[in-house]
């Protein structure tokens, strides 16, 4: 597998510099925001929502305004009605459509029941322009790990059949290739084979996007980016063997899709952290 890595930020380009692209399709992603059903829930010390808080503020000093969100999963720490009605107001206060995915502290269940058919969507996929985004489900009921079952696999080829023609970003929680980070990749996706040999049969697949690791990553798989955003709360350090926390800021990541495929995308982080974080924690 080809890597690489950009600069955080990655390159900012204006749109007045590529004036053959037309319309671009403008994306943030958010994720792995752990609110709790109490706006006091605090994860190694952090409040969660104040964070969040701080990041929105981020967000509409600096890439508002925009087409869509996509929350990519860990919306809540403890799977309560009530966090996730917290969360939704939230991410409704952008005005934007925003997908969400479940990761493995959301519930799926009561994710979807406390959805009120408004701009927050739970969906397996959705068109914007001429790019498509499909929306994997990569988690495990009881568990923390990552499968994509026979069924998701098969909702993924039968996307992507239906629309060759448009320019595809496939999202979900968990990552689909090793971070480098030993514990961190006991709970990558289990069946990556399947997976990539899915995306290999398809060449209008132009990026692979996820959440969960919390912490930037930017990569390529033969032509394809691949991305993961920090956190809106802690961070996870790169790399490293041992769950450890990273002093990096709570971030979000944007991206900027072309009508020719290409995608601009880089790392906004907060300049100052909203209370503290428990930097010798050995897991959470
Ligand atoms: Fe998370």
């Amino acid at each position: 597998m080809l890597m690489y890595s950009l600069s955080e930020r990655g390159a900012m380009t204006t749109i007045a510099e590529h004036p053959k692209s037309g319309r671009v399709i403008k994306v943030l992603q958010i994720t792995d925001t752990h609110l709790f059903a109490n706006s006091s829930g605090c994860l190694l010390g952090l409040n969660t929502e104040q964070s969040l808080n701080a990041i929105t503020e981020e967000i509409r000093g600096h890439h508002l305004p925009a087409d869509l969100i996509l929350a990519t999963g860990d919306l809540v720490h403890d799977g309560t009605t009530a966090a996730y009605r917290r969360i939704f107001s939230h991410l409704e206060n952008f005005g934007l459509p925003v997908y969400c995915l479940p990761g493995n502290h959301d519930e799926a269940v009561t994710l979807q029941r406390t959805l009120n058919d408004g701009i927050i969507k739970y969906t397996e996929h959705a068109q914007h322009a001429n790019w498509h985004f499909i929306f994997l489900d990569s988690t495990i009921a009881d568990s923390e790990g990552a499968h994509l079952t026979g069924e998701t696999l098969e909702q993924l080829e039968a996307r992507l059949q239906s629309a060759p023609d448009a320019h595809t970003l496939v999202c979900l929680h968990h990552q689909p290739v090793p971070m480098g980070s030993r514990w961190l990749d006991t709970m990558a996706v289990d069946n990556p084979e399947a997976f990539f040999a899915i995306i290999d049969r398809h060449p209008q697949v132009r990026g692979i996007l996820w959440g969960h690791v919390h912490q930037s990553y930017d990569g390529m798989y033969k032509n394809i980016k691949l991305m993961s955003s920090p956190s809106t709360c802690i961070q996870f350090l790169p790399r490293s063997d041992d769950f450890a926390v990273d002093s990096a800021n709570p971030g979000y990541r944007w991206l900027n899709l072309y009508p020719d495929g290409r995608i601009e995308t880089g790392i906004e982080r907060i300049a100052i952290l909203p209370g503290n974080i428990n930097m010798a924690s050995n897991g959470y």
